[in-house]
């Protein structure tokens, strides 16, 4: 029988109108039941082909002639593709010549704004703003729609503790419970109601991607089932649990076998114990990766993949080449090709494409919804709760708006770094350049100067590295020595410097590790040069990682860290430089004082021989290092704002916790400044008697408030005994009575610890 797509859709709008387009499991299953009886072996594997557009290049380019492959059936989507129009005219040739009619996927890294904006995922973290992190990622998915996108490779929940490594820039940093809330809040505001305004979220890098060794990108992954468990895998259980319709595997491997082709990380894990049952796609070219690792030929590893429990392949072109051949040879069934194009198709049920194809091709809303003042209003808020102040020595931040400003500083007057390294769908050039923000702000208050005082690098080769297409041409005609020369000019006429120094966007994201995180040569003399004028000077850090600072942070009066912040950065810093608004992000990763020390991170293990509580230096036999503590220079959970914070009364309503009970710590928090400001109240718990070994401290609760000068709160913790187990090695969550400390601070340092007992 010849099938038309008029006779196909007949079809499709029988099997909803009594479900509508979110119905329930049995409606959908029976559409694609009918849909897939239709189909043949070719147009299957074909719907488990995702090949990319060539639009907007994140991994080999590839030379995709998709407009002929979806015309054909032969791929299931696409993604990086910018453009409503032409993406509706890809969709025409899927839906109107393609023999099933069957609309297609298409995605995107919309992983911290659209067109809008918005600071890099670290730096969103950094607010502990849940409300504001689902809001950044709703208002992501209202454009990337208006823009023909229906699917986002979003949210990165890898667990990161190397600043090494340049994927750190794109999660929420070293902690799993936070990374879960956070994974959470992106989920919602990306998947919401499933409307024509929301995407389908992608958890990823599945799994273990951020404990790459050394911190070199796609290195290889070595764990113990317990520390995955309890520290690495919560946030992709969490963004499970909140229905990520999605799952995206991760390049490195896992006991050896690339998670693409793990049957443990994918069947066992989860699938059976998680329960997930929605697509699994694979990161670029990860199938022909397989090759790189040492494990044979496309075919092998193509079936190896879907054998495990991937669905989609992106980018290797590999199950569209070789699956019907393996099906031929017996190396797998027509059941398994089924099980995964069922899960394509379920997620194109899910978006309401079978029930109007062009849901997501309402052109006109390119031109009204994307980078609207609406949402680049909220873009400003939510980025300057996203600066971490680090040091403040005589209240040199904020600064008025008098005088001579200088804007001293190689990421000063540029526009493209502002964005950040996943700002794929921003043209690069709207963000308002530092210098331009800060000139506005201060208005005819201020004389507002700039220089850019040096290159990001002295060294040109590893200058064009780190701009790497993104801050490409930044480099400067004039020497170093001239840049410095005009910079010193202009300092000397300052009353007050802004440094704007540290890393461009290229410098941290995908493939941009580093084995050495102070400044960059060329910047710290710049720095030093500045510092010598003796005029204050605040750095202004852009960065897409914690980097070490060892020099600034003994000299220079104010540093507060302004990652990149997206097309609105450049505002959202001025409000918190000028003080119209109160810095209070607060570090998602602890700021190591050298790079000997990473991996560094709060929640780590006590060890046998810990170094005795008042060691001022080093300690015989206990686990420390000669040349350097172990604390980080900046500890998790670390934030400063322009007033103090006081905790006292701090108490527990009950030392003793029965086992179906709770019990409630809580703390009063004061404002004892004269400005309003939001302080971000964390509580830990450690477990002293434990069957495993332990961390010194573990994240429970935290909450976000807002103070008025001279205003309390109280603070409270509901401590129930689900909240204090842990996983053994076979992923069993034990909770063991005994001894428990809870602990109140405005960091993972500064803390009061009380004591308790789980009965
Ligand atoms: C590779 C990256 O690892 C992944 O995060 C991204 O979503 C894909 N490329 C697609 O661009």
């Amino acid at each position: 029988m010849k099938l038309t797509r008029i006779s196909i859709l007949a079809a499709l709008a029988i099997s909803l109108a009594s479900c509508g387009n979110k119905g329930d499991k049995a409606d959908m299953d029976s559409y694609i039941d009918n849909l897939m009886s239709q189909m043949t072996l070719e147009e299957k594997i074909g719907q488990l082909n995702l090949p990319p557009a060539g639009d907007i290049v994140t991994g080999a380019p590839q030379d995709s002639p998709i407009g002929d492959m979806a015309s054909k059936g032969q791929i299931g989507g696409t993604f990086n593709i910018k453009g409503a129009e032409k993406i509706k005219a890809l969709q025409e040739l899927a839906v109107e010549k393609s023999r099933m009619h069957i609309p297609l996927i298409v995605g995107m890294d919309v992983i911290h704004g659209y067109e809008t904006v918005f600071p890099i995922p670290l730096a969103l973290a950094s607010s502990w703003d849940m409300e504001a992190i689902e809001k950044s990622a709703s208002i992501a998915a209202n454009e990337a729609t208006a823009g023909g996108i229906n699917w986002t490779f979003s949210p990165m929940v890898d667990i990161a503790r190397d600043p090494r490594w340049g994927r750190v820039a794109e999660g929420a940093g070293e902690d799993p419970y936070l990374g879960s809330q956070i994974a959470q809040a992106m989920v919602k505001g990306y998947q919401g109601d499933f409307s024509d305004e929301n995407v389908l979220a992608c958890i990823k890098h599945f799994a273990l991607y951020g404990g790459a060794e050394a911190g070199r990108d796609y290195n290889t992954v070595d764990m113990s089932r317990q520390r995955m468990y309890n520290e690495y895998l919560p946030p992709y259980k969490a963004a499970v649990d909140a229905g990520a319709a999605t799952l995206m595997t991760s390049f490195n491997i896992i006991d050896g076998v690339p998670a693409t082709a793990n049957e443990w990380l994918l069947q066992d894990l989860l699938r059976d114990q998680w329960g997930f049952d929605n697509l699994v796609v694979t990161d670029y070219a990860s199938i022909n990766e397989m090759a790189n690792h040492g494990m044979g030929n496309t075919l092998e590893n193509s079936v190896r993949a879907l054998k495990a429990g991937t669905d989609m392949d992106m980018s290797s072109n590999a199950f569209v080449s070789v699956l019907s051949e393996a099906l031929d040879k017996g190396l797998i069934s027509e059941a398994d090709i089924d099980k995964a194009c069922r899960r394509v198709l379920e997620a194109k049920y899910r978006l309401g494409l079978f029930e109007n194809p062009y849901r997501f091709n309402n052109v006109e809303r390119e031109k009204t919804d994307v980078y609207t003042d609406e949402h680049r209003a909220a873009a400003r808020e939510i980025a300057a709760k996203t600066f971490v102040l680090l040091k403040n020595d005589n209240n040199t931040l904020p600064i008025k708006p008098q005088g001579t400003i200088a804007v001293i500083g190689p990421l000063g007057n540029t526009s493209n770094n502002m964005v950040g390294t996943w700002s794929v769908a921003n043209p690069g050039d709207k963000a308002k350049t530092l210098y331009e923000g800060i000139k506005e702000a201060a208005g005819d208050k201020a004389n507002v100067v700039y220089a850019k005082g040096s290159n990001l690098y002295a060294d040109p080769f590893v200058e064009d590295a780190a701009a790497n297409g993104y801050g490409g041409g930044m480099r400067d005609s004039r020497s170093e020595d001239e840049l410095l020369a005009e910079a010193l000019r202009v300092a000397r006429g300052a009353d007050v410097i802004l440094a704007a120094v540290g890393e461009s966007v290229g410098m941290s994201g995908e493939g941009s590790s580093r084995s050495n995180l102070d400044l960059p040569d060329t910047q710290l003399r710049l720095l030093k040069a500045l510092v010598a004028t003796s005029k204050p000077v605040v750095m202004l850090n852009f960065a897409g990682r914690p980097t070490t600072m060892e020099w600034e942070a003994a000299n220079i009066p104010a540093i507060m860290n302004v990652w990149h912040g997206g097309t609105e950065a450049a505002d959202a810093i001025a409000d918190v430089v000028f003080g119209k608004v109160s810095p209070s992000g607060k570090l998602t990763m602890s700021i190591p004082q050298n790079v000997g020390q990473i991996p560094v991170y709060y929640n780590h293990l006590n060890t046998g021989r810990p170094v005795p509580e008042g060691t001022p230096h080093f300690h015989p036999f206990s686990s420390n290092y000669l040349d350097v503590r172990n604390e980080p220079r900046y500890p998790f959970g670390y934030g400063m704002t322009y007033t103090t914070f006081d905790y006292s009364d701090f108490a527990l309503d009950n030392n003793k916790l029965s086992k179906d009970g709770k019990i409630t710590a809580s703390v009063k928090v004061t404002n004892k400044g004269n400005v309003a400001a939001d302080e971000i109240v964390q509580f830990y718990t450690r477990d002293m008697a434990a069957s495993l070994a332990r961390p010194v401290k573990e994240l429970k609760h935290f909450d976000r408030i807002s103070l008025a000068p001279g205003e309390s709160k109280v603070v409270e913790f509901e401590i129930t005994p689900d909240k204090l187990g842990f996983y053994n090695a076979n992923g069993e969550y034990l909770i063991e009575p005994g001894e428990f400390k809870v602990m109140a601070g405005p960091n993972s340092r500064d803390v009061q610890t009380l004591d308790f007992t789980l009965e």
